[in-house]
C-alpha cells in the first residue's frame, strides 16, 4: 500500500475509502506490506502524559477514525503512540444520512457531519474486552458522547453510562461536548454540566479529558477552561472540528482548523498557565505543525485528516519531519519545547 494505494483510495467517495481502510486494518492488511514496527523509537521524542503514560513519541490517533474499536492493532501498526476510539454513545445509532463526509482537496481539509454513527456501548465494550488490549504497549482511550435522541437535560446519564462501562477497560476517557453534528451537544460546555459530571464521575475523574470546540468566544472559552481546571478533570483536548455551513454543513478538519485550534491552546494557556494537561488536535499535516502545538503547551497531539492526505505511513513521515524541525530550532528533546511559545510573557 504505497503511493498507488493512497492514490486509489482518493478516487473513491470519502466515506467508502474510510470504511475500506478500517476493514483492511481490522483484517491485519498492513502486515502484508510492512513488518509491524510498533512505536518507532525516535531519540528525544518521549513525552509523559498524565493518566495516559510515558509515550515513545507524541502522535496519537484522533477520535472518529475507528468509532467502533474495530482495528486498534492495525492503527498501532501504523506507529501511533496512543489511540482514541469512538465517539461511542450508550445505544447504537446510524448517524446522519449519507453523503456526510467530503474531501476539500485543495485545502487539505475534510468536512464531516457523521453524527456519531456507532454500534453502541455494549457491543463496543464487548469487542474491546475480547481484544485483551495491552495498554502498556499502546494506551487506548474511549471518546464518549450522547445519543441524538437523548434529551439534553438527560445528557449526563449518557456520559455516566459510558464512564461506568469503559472506566476499567480503557486507559483514559474523553468527554466529547464539541461535535458540531449532534444538536445541542456544544451547549454542554458550561459550568453546571461540568460540575455535575465531575461529581458523578467519582473515582474516574482523574482519567477524564474534556474535548472542546474551537468556535466559542474567547471569554466563554476561558470560563470553560477555568471550570474544567477547578473541577479536577485530567485535562483538555483542543480542539474538535470548526462548524461550517459552506460548501457543506458539518465540521471542517485539516488545514483550515490549524490556526483556530492554536488560538484555543493560547487562550487556554492564559487561564491555566501550564497547569492543565493538554492534547492538541486540529490541522496537523506535517512535523512542523506538531512542534507548533507542543510549543503552545500540548504534551501530545492527535491526527485524523493527515491520514487521509498522507496515507498509511503518515506517522513515520511526521516523526522524521518533527525530528528535523526540532534540530532546526535547537531543541535536543521534544519535552524541552513544551510551552516555549509563551516564554518571555510575564
Ligand atoms: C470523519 C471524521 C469523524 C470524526 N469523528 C469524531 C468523533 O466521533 N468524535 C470526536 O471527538 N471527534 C471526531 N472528529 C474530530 C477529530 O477527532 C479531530 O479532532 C479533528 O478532525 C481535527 O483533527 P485533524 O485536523 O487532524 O483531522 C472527526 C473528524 C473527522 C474528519
Amino acid at each position: 500500500m504505497g503511493a498507488w494505494g493512497t492514490w486509489g483510495m482518493r478516487q473513491l467517495p470519502a466515506e467508502v475509502a474510510h470504511e475500506l481502510t478500517v476493514k483492511f486494518l481490522e483484517w491485519g492488511g498492513l502486515r502484508f506490506f510492512m513488518r509491524p514496527n510498533l512505536h518507532p523509537q525516535v531519540a528525544g521524542l518521549t513525552m509523559n502524559v498524565p493518566s495516559i503514560g510515558q509515550l515513545p513519541h507524541p502522535i496519537g490517533l484522533a477520535a472518529g477514525m475507528d468509532k467502533n474499536c474495530q482495528a486498534p492493532m492495525g492503527f498501532a501498526d501504523m506507529g501511533f503512540a496512543f489511540l482514541e476510539m469512538g465517539t461511542v454513545t450508550p445505544r447504537p445509532q446510524p448517524g446522519n444520512p449519507k453523503p456526510r463526509l467530503w474531501r476539500l482537496k485543495s485545502q487539505l481539509a475534510l468536512v464531516n457531519r457523521m453524527g456519531f454513527n456507532n454500534e453502541g456501548t455494549k457491543k463496543i465494550a464487548e469487542r474491546l474486552k475480547s481484544q485483551h488490549w495491552d495498554h502498556r504497549a499502546t494506551p487506548l482511550g474511549i471518546n464518549l458522547g450522547k445519543n441524538k435522541d437523548t434529551p439534553i437535560e438527560r445528557a449526563l446519564d449518557d456520559y455516566l453510562c459510558g464512564i461506568a462501562e469503559f472506566a476499567e477497560l480503557s486507559r483514559y476517557l474523553v468527554i466529547n461536548i464539541s461535535s458540531p453534528n449532534t444538536p445541542g451537544l456544544r451547549a454542554l460546555a458550561e459550568k453546571s454540566f461540568l460540575q455535575e459530571l465531575a461529581r458523578g464521575a467519582g473515582s474516574s475523574l482523574d482519567k477524564l479529558w474534556i474535548k472542546l470546540d474551537p468556535d466559542m468566544t474567547r471569554r466563554k472559552f476561558q470560563e470553560v477552561i477555568a471550570t474544567v481546571s477547578e473541577c479536577g478533570f485530567r485535562g483538555i483536548i483542543l480542539s474538535n472540528t470548526h462548524k461550517v455551513s459552506y460548501p457543506y454543513e458539518g465540521g471542517v478538519s485539516g488545514h483550515p482548523v490549524f490556526a483556530l485550534a492554536n488560538s484555543c491552546l493560547e487562550w487556554a494557556h492564559e487561564v491555566h498557565k501550564g497547569t492543565l494537561p493538554t492534547i492538541a488536535s486540529g490541522g496537523i499535516l506535517c512535523g512542523a505543525d506538531i512542534l507548533q502545538k507542543i510549543m503552545r503547551g500540548a504534551l501530545a497531539v492527535q491526527i485524523l485528516t493527515a491520514l487521509v492526505y498522507r496515507g498509511p505511513w503518515a506517522v513515520f513521515e511526521l516523526l522524521r519531519e518533527l525530528t528535523e524541525e526540532l534540530k532546526l530550532r535547537g531543541f535536543s528533546r521534544l519535552q524541552d519545547a513544551v510551552g516555549t511559545y509563551y516564554e518571555g510573557e510575564s
